[in-house]
């Protein structure tokens, strides 16, 4: 490698869009570049690189692996494959990673739900596939070798996992009594390693399972203690068993445990052999037997990995489009709705940069995932927000966090948006669906009793009717959707501007989901909420130029001219837009502001100027050094409420600069590979502002609020797709110089195939529509009514822009 290359985005990786891959060039990625697999109980993450993990269920009580965050070298442990030439004893691993010696020919491949690695070294190719399927609770490991020389081969496979305590948090407080409470058998019969943690004191023992570890080819040898395999002061590197001539048949009781398998293969030219490993989990011995025989069966891991490939296939079907610009294109068809669903399944848990120790299920955060999951998968998005509101307690508010597997107290930090965010979700799921059956399903409140999922979210509305501070805004609590605030609120008289304007998109969505079921009473009482709100937005928020923030405990104003640091945030830009609380003057003019003084051609700044001494130098809002995380970074997440304000007020090539700039792809050739360093297909939580001496260093990616919302801005706001009660809008909002663009979306059982025309080049405005053929009036706005939808076809939809009707408000 050139010094140079390390800059350089083409030198790690390309995409494979036909393929819905991205293929990795380079092991030694900026950071490891992750992937996951799940079956829904079964997970990994795994790296370029090889390095990885598994867990059961929870990554905090059932973690099957260990992985070391943080520590030299990076990106350790993970699932390995050694191949040894017996020979020479040269061995090299299929991931590059861990060994020394490196494949000559290598790339690694991610995919949906699974990660291949392609490698050559010293006239043996290696074909490596590692997926989990979903016909068993475990990670397949299926290997083809192939002898491509002249000569016959004579090699020994290693399998390596290294096992950790299942509770890694108690893993690193107690492993040194813990760790003789934990087995690693083998299973004679079987032929496979069993890994027991018999540790006392867990949380859910009787729920907590067996890990088999399994190869469909006879054994020459394994290992269950790890200072047998990898010997005194070495490493995955360079592990003492294999250079020592091979496995030791250790087993463990009590100590360091580990995997390790043992294969014998002799190759001849041309030669081509298959083995696959399995790490799985099953809940008792009779049941790994009987496991381990499924996952042994001829033809079983080609059946899982092409139910996996439909699954997926299914899964991005309910939404694809076709644009000009590839980058995006492929954001919206592949790899936007894959990260946000597994944001939607994982929360922010577990990734190379959260350690999966303590976050369990965020209340907010989980309930922003749903957006993006309705379209796709509509009864998962309906379970998970039941799942959500069992955490509501009868007065209306919400856990912070919980935990829905590890029987732990949920986290009850009484946050002053929690429990708005369900009627977006509740909402939408109505939308989509056409009925309004899921407002009636009961639900338990977490402290005694039951209501509806209406009742609920009339619940949470009065809870925060009851709690309004001074300025008649609503009280921040211990803050609001942006966790820094908790210092204005200290005394607990800081209140939320921005809660206002969150109020005022949830209460109109509220009232009408009233007047859907007829409580004419309530939905007259969430508009009159909404009006009093908007007054006192109006009267009280507007600085000038901008929309304050939040007053402070001791009644000022954040986010004003007249401040030093802080003057102006994000949010109540944007979401005084999206509120529709205040007039299209400040509305264009706030939004001016972000563009003049956060904009940063990398992405917005969450607020401005960094916070280093404000309100006072002892005690500042923020402890983020500048341009860092919550202190004036480009924060993706409040991004999103960017590109929908701009496209809300039609100003779709501001709109489209902000979608563009953040696509990962185009982050990372604008800034740099080695300066953005995470993964270039997925979005990051947030990039090192200006302010920053690594301005574009992107944070904290896979798990983020940026996924789902990314998601809703482009397919609902600037392709402007979404669901109403009446059917259907189409109500682009795109760069001027966009002509076509088509969209394949499905909804309420019927596929529609949209081709959008924008002959006159506007950014915003709908001339006319044809359905099947037929013109349709758009008296109700650039709607596709539900009358129209035929369930068992697919309607053409023809859109033409121009200077027409602008659309129905949000
Ligand atoms: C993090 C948290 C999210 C919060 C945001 C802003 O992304 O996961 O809950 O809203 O930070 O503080």
């Amino acid at each position: 490698m050139k010094a140079e290359d390390r800059n350089t985005p083409q030198s790690y990786y390309h995409f494979d869009d036909a393929a819905r891959e991205v293929i990795i060039r380079r092991y030694d990625t900026p950071t490891p570049w992750l992937n996951y697999f799940s079956n829904g109980t079964f997970h990994t993450m795994m790296s370029q690189a090889g390095g990885a993990m598994a867990f059961h269920k929870s990554p905090q009580i059932w973690r099957i692996n260990r992985y070391r965050f943080f520590h030299l070298p990076t990106d350790r442990s993970g699932l390995y494959y050694y191949i040894q030439d017996k020979n020479t004893r040269q061995y090299w691993c299929p991931t590059a990673e861990p060994a020394f010696t490196k494949p000559t020919k290598w790339h690694a491949a991610h995919g949906l739900g699974y990660s291949r690695f392609d490698a050559e070294h010293n006239g043996i190719r290696a074909e490596l596939l590692y997926f989990v399927g979903k016909y068993e609770n475990c990670v397949i490991w299926n290997l083809k070798l192939t002898n491509l020389s002249k000569d016959k081969k004579e090699l020994e496979l290693f399998a390596f996992v290294e096992f950790g305590m299942m509770e890694f948090q108690r893993e690193l407080s107690w492993i040194c009594y813990n760790k003789h409470q934990v087995k690693v058998l083998f299973d004679n019969k079987l032929e496979a390693l069993v890994y027991v943690y018999g540790v006392e004191m867990q949380p859910k023992p009787e729920e907590t399972p067996l890990v088999y570890f399994a190869a469909d080819v006879g054994l020459s040898g394994f290992d269950g203690d790890r200072d047998e395999f990898i010997g005194p002061y070495r490493s995955e590197s360079n592990p003492y068993a294999i250079e020592r001539g091979g496995c030791t048949q250790s087993t463990l009781l009590g100590g360091d445990p580990c995997g390790a398998l043992q294969v014998s293969i002799i190759l001849e030219p041309g030669e081509s052999k298959c083995i696959n490993t399995v790490l799985g989990t099953a809940m008792s011995r009779d049941e790994v037997a009987r496991s381990v025989a499924h996952c042994r069966e001829g033809d079983f891991i080609a059946k899982s990995f092409v139910a996996l490939k439909e699954e997926w296939r299914r899964h991005l079907g309910h939404f694809q489009c076709e644009l000009e610009d590839k980058s995006a294109e492929r954001m919206v068809n592949i790899w936007n709705p894959y990260q946000a669903q597994r944001n939607f399944q994982f929360s922010r848990n577990i990734s190379y940069y959260a350690t999966g120790t303590f976050r369990g299920t965020g209340f907010r955060d989980t309930s922003q995932d749903v957006l993006s999951q309705t379209p796709i998968d509509i009864e998962a998005a309906r379970r998970k927000v039941c799942e959500l509101l069992k955490q509501q307690y009868s007065d209306g508010h919400a856990n912070h966090y919980f935990y829905p597997y590890e029987g732990w107290k949920p986290v009850d930090r009484l946050h002053s948006d929690n429990h708005i965010w369900p009627i977006l979700a509740v909402w939408n799921i109505v939308m989509e669906s056409g009925t309004v059956d899921y407002l009636h399903e009961e639900v338990p409140f977490c402290d005694g009793g039951q209501g509806s999922v209406y009742e609920h979210l009339c619940r949470a509305i009065r809870f925060t009717k009851a709690h309004m501070g001074a300025n008649g805004f609503p009280l921040m609590l211990t803050s609001d959707w942006n966790d820094m605030l908790y210092k204005v609120c200290r005394e607990g008289r800081g209140e939320s501007i921005w809660m206002s304007m969150f109020l005022g998109f949830a209460l109109p969505k509220m009232a009408e989901l009233a007047d859907l079921i007829g409580k004419e009473r309530d939905a007259a009482e969430f508009r009159s909420f909404w009006q009093e709100q908007r007054t006192v937005v109006n009267e009280k928020a507007w600085d000038g130029e901008w929309f304050r923030r939040a007053t402070m405990d001791n009644g000022q104003y954040l986010g004003t001219q007249q401040a030093d640091e802080a003057k102006l945030f994000i949010n109540t830009q944007t979401w005084a837009v999206i509120s529709g609380m205040v007039d299209e003057e400040r509305a264009r003019n706030a939004m001016d502001a972000v563009r003049k003084y956060l904009d940063t051609d990398l992405g917005l700044m969450k607020l401005w100027p960094p916070i280093v001494k404000f309100p006072t130098p002892q005690d500042p809002l923020s402890h983020y050094n500048k341009g860092c995380g919550e202190n004036s970074s480009i924060f993706c997440h409040a991004n999103t409420w960017a590109i929908i304000a701009e496209c809300l007020l039609g100003r779709g090539d501001i709109a489209w600069k902000y979608y563009s700039q953040l696509i990962p792809n185009v982050a990372m050739d604008r800034a740099g590979a080695w300066r953005y360093k995470a993964e270039p297909f997925v979005y990051s939580s947030n990039l090192f502002g200006p302010e920053s001496d690594k301005f574009g260093l992107a944070n904290n990616s896979w798990l983020t609020g940026t996924a789902a919302w990314m998601y809703v801005a482009v397919t609902q706001y600037i392709l402007g797709v979404r669901p109403v009660w009446e059917g259907l809008i189409v109500n682009p909002c795109v760069p001027s110089g966009w002509k076509q663009f088509r969209i394949t979306r499905v909804f309420r059982g019927c596929c529609m195939e949209i081709t959008v025309k924008n002959p006159l080049g506007v950014n915003q405005g709908v001339k006319a529509m044809w359905v099947a053929g037929r013109q349709i009036s758009l008296a109700g706005g650039p709607l596709v009514p539900a009358v129209l939808l035929d369930k068992h076809a697919s309607t053409e939809v023809v859109v033409e822009m121009g200077n027409g009707v602008e659309g129905v408000s949000l």
